[in-house]
């Protein structure tokens, strides 16, 4: 049985104060060790905040981003080796908002994936359809693309096992319309099908997440499927209550590590 993860993705929110509030919120909650992992995806300039708090605690935090090189003239941008010195096990690569704001390709993806892992992150690369291409039937070459783009960094075999997948439907995040449990759960097992075919050993381990509008309400019967293994949580992780009873959701399914 997998465990289940809970990530807060902060995008561009939050000052230093912020940080401190949310960040003591989780700790003071005192979840139970049957919820592994609990990650906060803070911004850049807060992660240091988050660190300073949660260091020495079961609670985990990572970057939003990272560029594939590790140092260099390259103005504006965050390295891997940067982000493990402030404590960093994770980084987010790939989510839609670097797809089509920033032109994030599938290749740019896969060299950020591999620079991540490189510096010892575990990558959690988001993938996912848009409504337009979910509504034109296109969703399953979708993922497949992103996927494909993806897999070598599995290795020849797939042996490496620590990447995690978001699976993020353009159309349901930030906009209130969560993906049906059946829905994710159907495109979720088609993702571990994607990795199956590189290992099937691997596929029944990577853990995959769902994110689009996770809400306390509505997190259980997400959770509850058989291939969604806890969510990517952006605007409910910015509300401490509600970041944390989707944490207890989490907990009471209980599938320890
Ligand atoms: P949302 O964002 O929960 O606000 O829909 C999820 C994400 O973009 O990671």
């Amino acid at each position: 049985m997998r465990p289940i993860m809970v990530a807060g993705n902060w995008k561009m929110n939050g000052l230093h104060a912020d940080a401190q509030h949310l960040t003591q919120a989780i700790l003071d909650a005192a979840l139970a060790p049957t919820v592994p992992e609990v990650v906060l995806f803070p911004p850049f300039t807060l992660i240091a905040s988050v660190a300073a708090l949660a260091r020495g605690s079961s609670l985990r935090w990572g970057g939003q981003n990272l560029f594939w090189e590790n140092h260099g003239p390259y103005t504006g941008e965050i390295s891997g080796p940067m982000l493990r010195d402030h404590g960093c096990r994770y980084v987010l690569v790939g989510h839609s908002e670097r797809r089509q704001i920033f032109q994030e390709s599938d290749e740019i993806v896969f060299r950020k994936v591999m620079a991540a892992l490189h510096a010892g992150l575990t990558p959690v690369v988001c993938v996912g359809e848009s409504e337009q291409e979910r509504e034109s039937g296109q969703t399953w070459e979708v993922l497949e693309r992103q996927m494909t783009a993806i897999l070598p960094a599995l290795g020849a075999n797939g042996q490496q096992a620590n990447l995690i997948i978001a699976y993020e439907p353009i159309w349901a995040i930030g906009t209130g319309k969560t993906a049906s449990p059946a829905q994710a759960q159907e495109a979720h097992a088609y993702l571990r099908s994607l990795v199956a075919r590189k290992n099937p050993a691997l596929a029944q381990k990577v853990l995959i997440l769902y994110g689009g509008s996770v809400k306390a309400n509505n997190a259980g019967a997400l959770f509850a499927e058989e291939d969604i293994d806890g969510g990517l949580v952006g605007g409910a992780s910015l509300q401490a209550g509600e970041f944390v009873q989707i944490c207890r959701v989490a907990e009471q399914i209980g599938r320890g590590g």
